[in-house]
């Protein structure tokens, strides 16, 4: 091996271009809206930026039209615009990175990119939102059994238990525009960290690049990845929420459960086992929720030893976020039209509400109303709950005689406690009686209807 070899061996270490190649839009958008204003104050003149826009909107075309050619050698996409501009334009593109640095370029390119990835993550989110209250409001007669510690608890409507889904997706929205605020602060003119030498016209740039605000410390500007880190946990989080759904989606669609059945494009078969219709889809999607976990953890340890400025550990922030980006994009895409299209077993789910001892809270409660303290109802149900198990019986199969042994308040009217009056009873803000959750559906709806006004 020479030593040449060696150099250009270990060069690749440093390389980036294969991954931050995704943001050439932005690098291009930020070095046109920089150009323009050194001519506007006159640190370049018009004809020299005239050109400069020229070849850099040439560049852009070649890029699209995949004739562009790209040089690891040069490692980044920074570097490979620039050096293109100067083979097209010669000297004059020099001028282009007057009062700029790769420090301050790369953290606005990433900005610019990370603003565009939260309008599209919003936009898949209400994707799922719209499918949970189609479901939602197709079921709003549907019963199921509700858990808690994965034991029937009490019956639902089916309704409930999508908008509850709603519900997390829209804190997961809320998050994502909270990130969107921080993340809309333009740093050019930070420069390498102290701030440009020239009379830049920092708020000019920031409204050409549609940022609502430019940074206030230079130093702090080059460095920070808070923004990204915003990204992250709030797609871990959303992530999180897709994972507990598809665990349910798995189970739901099991031969014990019996409770939906998936449309065949987002299941697979075994190869060897003709009968089975798999919940991939769930599957993976509950799978990647571990890669976007790593990929926050990721970047928070390569945040945690750095000092101030610029570190050139901060080019590691970029692979895992786009992965995290294009992880949670595809993840939303998918459940949209999943959950739209399964098939909905609605007498299994109410088959299981019935079979169980899920009314044992509505007894008590009925005795409740004939004076008995609640702690003592609660006992006496339990007691006649163990013996109904022991004969296995549901209450329903219990003669009046035996009810009676277990307390004299029990009456003839017991029988009339049904699911349905366990669910209508419910009728409080925020529980499943019929009303309420047709209340909420009319909120879920108001709430995506506004938001289709206003492109997120
Ligand atoms: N590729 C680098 C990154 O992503 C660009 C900035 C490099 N700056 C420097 N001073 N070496 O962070």
């Amino acid at each position: 091996m020479t030593t040449d070899d060696v150099g250009s061996s270990f060069k690749s270490f440093t390389v980036s271009l294969h991954y931050d190649r995704r943001l050439y839009k932005q690098d291009i958008a930020g070095s046109i809206a920089h150009v323009r204003m050194l001519a506007k104050q006159g640190i370049v003149t018009k004809q020299e930026a005239d050109q400069i826009v020229k070849g850099l909107a040439a560049i852009r075309e070649e890029i699209e039209a995949g004739q562009f050619p790209w040089r690891e050698d040069l490692e980044d996409i920074h570097m490979n615009i620039e050096s293109r501009l100067h083979a097209r334009i010669g000297d004059v593109a020099g001028k282009l990175h007057t009062g700029r640095s790769r420090n301050d370029q790369v953290a606005t390119d990433t900005r610019l990119y990370t603003k565009e990835a939260i309008t599209k993550t919003i936009a898949g989110i209400r994707g799922v939102q719209r499918s949970l209250l189609a479901q939602a409001e197709a079921n709003t007669e549907t019963i199921l059994p509700g858990y808690t510690h994965m034991q029937r608890a009490q019956p639902v409507l089916l309704a409930h238990h999508f908008l509850a889904y709603f519900q997390m997706f829209e804190r997961d929205i809320q998050r994502f525009r909270d990130a969107l605020k921080r993340t809309d602060v333009m740093p050019l003119g930070s420069a390498a960290m102290a701030g440009a030498a020239y009379w830049l016209d920092r708020e000019w740039v920031a409204k050409e690049l549609g940022f609502s605000a430019i940074s206030q410390n230079s130093m702090d500007a080059v460095s920070d990845r808070d923004f990204l880190l915003d990204y992250h946990a709030a797609a871990a989080t959303c992530m999180m929420h897709l994972s507990r759904l598809s665990e349910e989606l798995v189970y739901w669609s099991s031969e014990e459960f019996g409770f939906i059945r998936m449309a065949a494009e987002f299941t697979t078969g075994s190869s060897i086992m003709p009968q089975k219709r798999n919940p991939d889809f769930a599957e993976i999607a509950r799978g990647k929720t571990g890669r976007v976990y790593g990929h926050l953890m990721g970047l928070l340890t390569i945040m945690k030893g750095l000092p101030l400025t610029y570190n050139r550990d901060l080019q590691e922030d970029k692979e895992g976020f786009f992965d995290t980006v294009d992880t949670l994009l595809a993840t939303l895409e998918v459940f949209a039209p999943m959950l739209i299209s399964m098939e909905i077993r609605w007498e299994r789910m109410r088959q299981a509400t019935g079979a169980g001892y899920m009314l044992a809270t509505d007894l008590a409660d009925y005795l409740v109303r004939r004076g008995v303290p609640f702690r003592i109802a609660h006992g006496i149900v339990a007691e006649l709950t163990r013996y109904a198990a022991s004969k296995s019986m549901t209450y329903g199969q219990l003669t009046m005689d035996e009810f009676k042994k277990f307390s004299p308040d029990f009456a003839q009217d017991v029988s009339e406690i049904t699911e349905e009056k366990s669910v209508a009873a419910r009728d409080v803000p925020g529980g499943t009686a019929p009303g309420r959750v047709r209340q909420a559906l009319e909120e879920a709806k108001k709430l995506l209807a506004a938001t289709s006004e206003k492109p997120e």
